[in-house]
């Protein structure tokens, strides 16, 4: 196991290095996306423009990478998911500004850096997931505090950075006492210990461990279209919160420009290529998200769970309660 790591090591060096060689056509991106969603989009991109697009993929250590690698980074364009994410890459000055005026007008302006360092390429809905078994239910956020679901509530990590930032736009909305009330009485209502992926509580409902759970909307597809997991998406509906009031909490894919890139002509070609129509489109069909850019369709199956209001929250407000989210997260001892 060892000696596989090292090779891909070396070959991650060797790969980062030929980066260098040829610079003018190339650009090279730092990737938390996965391959199947992204590789059609760069070879759609070369296609265009005749530039060659070198990706790393990686799971994890994005911004320790880059803070390691310096002004040598090879590294053009950062491409993740979650504002945590970005937003700590801005923190730790990993990223720079890009004065686009295809990218800001494309972009809604709750989906956008104020100061240019990142955009969102996507944007995602945190729902709730209920059992059919009890009818059509209208929900909001709040009402996952409610006595009456006490012992029927199933969720993955209140610590995922999916729950953090539902947290954190609870703490905009509410402020931090109301917010620590709701996560304790959140907790009384757990039916488990806060574990697994989202679809891990979609599975649970179908085992009927629980009857409600919290879960990102493309993970409602992504079940429907696995032969397996079919059958514990067909037990749930999937529901928009708070749709009579300020909108359901989204998050968001996202792209960044590193602080040195050393192609930042194509790096910018490249995100601008990212919000163009057709690349949102395909974005769209691919992983079953929400472009971030209006007037592009989402996919057939995606279109059938309805249309929803959003929370217009701009998510650098969200952002800025991280860190109190994390506190309170911890203070109702909300994994334990
Ligand atoms: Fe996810």
């Amino acid at each position: 196991m060892f000696k596989k790591l090292f090779i891909t090591l070396f070959v991650a060096i060797f790969f980062t290095t030929s980066f260098i060689a040829n610079a003018s056509e190339e650009v090279n991106v730092y990737s938390y996306r996965q391959p199947f969603l992204v590789e059609p989009l760069f070879s759609q991109f070369t296609e265009n423009t005749g530039i060659k697009v070198n990706v790393v993929f990686a799971k994890k250590g994005m911004a320790e990478r880059l803070a390691r690698e310096g002004k040598y980074s090879p590294a053009d364009i950062l491409l993740t998911t979650d504002i945590s994410r970005l937003i700590e890459l801005r923190d730790k000055d990993l990223v720079q500004p890009v004065n686009s005026s295809i990218l800001s007008n494309s972009i809604p302006k709750q989906y956008q850096a104020q100061d240019n360092t990142w955009f969102a390429l996507t944007t995602r809905v945190r729902n709730i997931y209920s059992a059919k078994r009890l009818g059509k239910l209208d929900l909001n956020y709040e009402d996952l505090a409610d006595e009456k679901y006490k012992g029927r509530i199933c969720t993955r990590s209140g610590k995922h950075p999916y729950n953090v930032a539902l947290v954190a736009s609870m703490i905009s909305e509410h402020g931090e006492t109301y917010t620590l009330d709701w996560l304790k009485k959140v907790k009384n209502n757990l039916a488990r210990k806060p574990q697994g992926s989202d679809r891990g509580q979609v599975q649970a409902i179908h085992q009927k461990l629980c009857d409600i759970s919290l879960g990102n909307s493309y993970y409602f597809g992504k079940m429907l279209k696995d032969e397996k997991q079919k059958t514990w998406a067909d037990e749930v509906y999937i529901n928009f919160p708070n749709q009579k009031n300020r909108g359901a909490h989204i998050n968001i894919s996202g792209v960044a420009m590193a602080k040195y890139a050393p192609n930042a002509k194509n790096a910018q070609a490249l995100m601008e290529f990212l919000v163009s129509k057709p690349a949102q489109a395909l974005y769209a069909q691919t992983n079953m998200e929400y472009p971030v850019r209006e007037g592009v369709a989402v996919s057939k199956l995606v279109a059938s769970w309805g249309s929803y209001k959003a929370d217009a929250l701009p998510l650098e407000d969200i952002a800025k309660n991280r860190k109190t989210a994390l506190k309170l997260l911890d203070q109702a001892q909300f994994d334990l």
